[in-house]
This record gives structure tokens, sequence and C-alpha cells, in this order.
């Protein structure tokens, strides 16, 4: 039986809005390293295929009136923090974001290169275009690029990528000491790329990896995103709020592939899931609601209106949703949260409380039986590949799915009992990608 993928959202609390002020949560998490050792490790208790870092490249990630309610606006640079978890861990993928409207495809390909290197083939890459526009300000642009240039960019970006990290073939470096010859010309690659956007000579002055690449993987659920993950993505991170949304995901991201020249099983798609899990079903609902009690309404306000893409800060949170348009520069989701709003008369708190504990990913409260037999569920109906997991609360609700949730998938037989693989491609169960320049040899 096929086993399903599971990766670790990390962010310092929780992705619980009101995480922080848990009265379990360390509230120095946001700067505090030993934290994150201790996520990682609990992930790799739990056998999780990869850690990834979401990034953004601002501390402006909400709304200005609720700024100082945010626990992580500032704190630690996601790559760094990777290259330093790499000695603390041994078999978990190690992934962060990088951005293709803020970032230099050289600069990437060189530092997931090396990561790899280090790590021993455990790097990836979320590649995004940067939702948030504020970030154009910090890059000496003045203001977002629209969309559509955003991932015309992205597409060209993750070509040169791909380019870069074929620039060396595995056995170029014979290190002759007797004839003075380090590696073999012939299995080095120029790139020599001149597009519309990048121009890259290359070689990259990083090896091969140990892993053929490192992973890319992709997160936007709009139509360039699903057509950018099916061109050259090993997996896809998706936010459905229930399985008929994940399955109308699922066929279409891999019905995609095949013109690619791809197998449906080359890009694994994993959705977001947040769980609250315990022995009882009372004490999960209890636990879960006392984190939506710690929600400040101007934290609440000022989370939805950057979510929704438009400005509910000064309203009065016990009023209806109003009737709004979707704003599509902010993401796929802010159609869906107004859609979702209105067909169940909710009011704009019940509408931040619904999204508060993971933005939009599907949310399962219960006994560690329910949460497998959702999971295993979508797993089983083509739904997902696995799942994307995203605490709302650091330490506390990470440690009870590992202790709680994972036995109960592997005594079903739908997850690892032990690390099968050393590279996070052998993990993911995906083939070593053809070597470009050697492909038709
Ligand atoms: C699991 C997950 C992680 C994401 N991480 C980031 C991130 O780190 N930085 C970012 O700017 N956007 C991130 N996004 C947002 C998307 O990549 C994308 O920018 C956004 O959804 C808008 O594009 P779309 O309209 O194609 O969905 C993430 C989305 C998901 C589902």
């Amino acid at each position: 039986m096929a086993h399903m993928k599971l990766g670790l959202f990390i962010r310092p609390t929780g992705h619980h809005i009101a995480s922080w002020r848990h009265p379990n949560a360390h509230d120095d998490a946001n700067v505090n390293f030993d934290r994150f050792i201790e996520m990682a490790q609990t992930a790799e208790r739990g056998f999780f295929d990869m850690l990834f870092s979401a990034d953004t490249h601002t501390a402006w990630t909400t709304t200005d009136s609720a700024l100082n309610r945010q626990h992580y606006s500032a704190w630690l640079e996601p790559y760094t923090l990777l290259a330093a978890l790499t000695p603390h861990t041994r078999h978990i993928g190690l992934v962060c974001t990088k951005s293709t409207s803020f970032d230099a495809p050289y600069t990437v390909a060189r530092q997931f290169a090396t990561l790899d290197l280090i790590s021993g083939g455990r790097s990836g890459v979320n590649i995004v275009t940067t939702g948030n526009g504020r970030s154009a300000l910090n890059y000496s642009q003045a203001e977002h690029k629209p969309k559509p240039e955003r991932y015309d960019i992205a597409d060209e970006f993750v070509d040169v990528l791909i380019g870069l990290w074929d620039s060396w073939e595995a056995d170029a470096f014979i290190r002759d000491k007797d004839t003075s010859t380090f590696f073999s010309w012939d299995k080095m690659h120029m790139l020599n790329h001149s597009g519309k956007h990048f121009q890259v000579e290359g070689p990259l002055n990083v090896p091969r990896s140990p892993q053929g690449r490192p992973i890319i993987i992709q997160a936007g659920g709009s139509d360039a995103g699903r057509e950018l993950a099916a061109k050259s993505a090993d997996v896809i991170f998706g936010a459905s709020q229930n399985m008929e949304m994940a399955q109308e995901f699922y066929r279409d991201v891999k019905s995609r592939l095949s013109k690619y020249g791809r197998q449906p099983d080359d890009l694994k798609i994993l959705p977001g899931l947040s769980v609250t899990v315990a022995e009882t079903k009372e004490e999960a609902e209890k636990r879960f609601n006392e984190l939506q009690d710690l929600i400040h309404p101007d934290h609440g306000l000022a989370f939805l209106s950057r979510r929704v893409g438009h400005d509910f800060t000064k309203m009065d949170p016990d009023l209806l949703v109003p009737k709004l348009e979707a704003v599509d520069d902010v993401g796929t989701r802010s159609g869906q949260m107004i859609e979702l709003a209105r067909k169940n008369r909710w009011t704009l708190r019940q509408l931040y409380q619904h999204f508060a504990a993971a933005r939009g990913h599907m949310v399962l409260v219960g006994t560690p039986d329910m949460v497998a037999d959702i999971m295993q569920e979508w797993f089983s109906n083509q739904a997902c590949d696995g799942f994307n997991i995203i605490p709302s609360l650091f330490p506390d609700e990470f440690d009870a799915f590992v202790d709680l949730v994972v036995p109960e998938l592997q005594a079903r037989d739908i997850y690892r009992k032990a690390y099968e693989g050393n590279t996070l491609r052998e993990l993911l169960g995906l083939r070593i990608p053809t070597h470009r320049q050697t492909k038709n040899i």
C-alpha cells in the first residue's frame, strides 16, 4: 500500500493568529533557535518528509492597525534557519520559500544546491511570485508587478533555475592529482540563457546535487500557478476547505502534466491541514476554542482585510459579511472566503474565526480516529498524495499530532514506520530527473 507524504509548515508559535497569546506558547519563539530545533526533531520523530517555512519580504504582514498584535512580522530569515537546522536533523527535507519577484535565480540556485550538498540531498525551494505587494517597496520597486507578469517572470525563473542546476554532470569532478585535472570540461555545461526577464551565462559555481536537483515546490492555486507546477514542480501545496475541492484540484493539476511529457506521479499534491487532536472530541474542541477566544477583534478584522482584500478594520465584527467582489491580486482564496461567508450568513467575527487557525486550509478537531479517518478518505479518493500539516499552536498541537495521529496512520498502513530513503527526492518517491544536456545521448 502506498504511503502518504507529510510536510510540516513551521511558524514561530503556530499558525493560529492568536497562538502566541496561549499560556503554553513560547512567546520568544520568533527569535529562539532552540524552538525550531525542537519542531524539526519532533517532525523527525513523526517521520515527516519535510519541514517548510514560508517567507515574505516585508514586516507588513497584516493591515497597519494590528501589526503589533502579530507574532511573525519579525522573525528569523528562513534560508539561514534551514542551514542552521541541518546538523540538528538527519532525515527530514528542508524547504523554504524564495520569491521570483525579488530574488535572483542564480542566487537561489546556488543557495539550494549548497544546502543540498551540506544536508546530503535534503533541500527544496518553494517558488512563489509573492502575494504581499508591500515587499516591492523594499526592493527598489515603486509597486508590485501585476499577477500575469509575475507568473511570466516565474516561468522563466524556474527554467533558469533548472538549467543552472544542470550545469555539472554528477561525475564531472574527477580530481586527478597526477594530471592536475580537477574536473572534466565536457561535463560542465554553460547555460547562456538570454530571455525576456533574465540573462544568465552560467555555469553554476556549485556542483550537482546528491538528489539530481533540489526539490521544486509551487504554492499558487490560480490557473497560472497550477500550470507552472505541472510544467516544472515536484510538489504543489494546496489549500482546500473540503474533499470535493481537493479532488477537483487534484484532478485538474494532474491532468495538466502530460502535455509536458510528465507522469501524474511526478508531481505530489499536498493540501494544508490543521489538526487539533485529543483522546476525546470534547477535549479537542475545548483546546481549539481556547485559541479562538484569544483573538483580539482588531487583529481578527485586520487579518480578514488582508486575506480578502477589502478593508474591514473600522467595522463592527458582529455585522454580517457584506456583498463584495473577490480581489484576485491577493490570491485565489479571496473569492472562496467571501462565498463561504455569504452562503453561511456569517458575521465578520465568524469569518475571521473560521480562517484564524489555518488561513483557508482544512481544519480538523477531534479524536485520533476521526482525524485519521478523514486523512485516509482524502488519500484513498484522489484528493491528495499526503498533507502539509499546519499546526495551530507549537509545541502542543504538533506534539499531539505526532503522538496521537501518526501511530493511528501507521496502524492503518498508510504511513511509514521508518525512514526508507536518504534524500528528500527518495522520501517523496520521485525519480531523479534527467540531466538536460545529456538526455539525448
Ligand atoms: C502552503 C502554502 C504556502 C505558501 N507560502 C507562501 C510564501 O511563503 N510566500 C508567499 O508570498 N506566498 C505564499 N503562498 C501563496 C501562494 O504561493 C500564492 O502567492 C498565492 O496563493 C497567490 O497566487 P495564486 O493566485 O496563484 O494562488 C503560499 C500558499 C500556500 C498554499
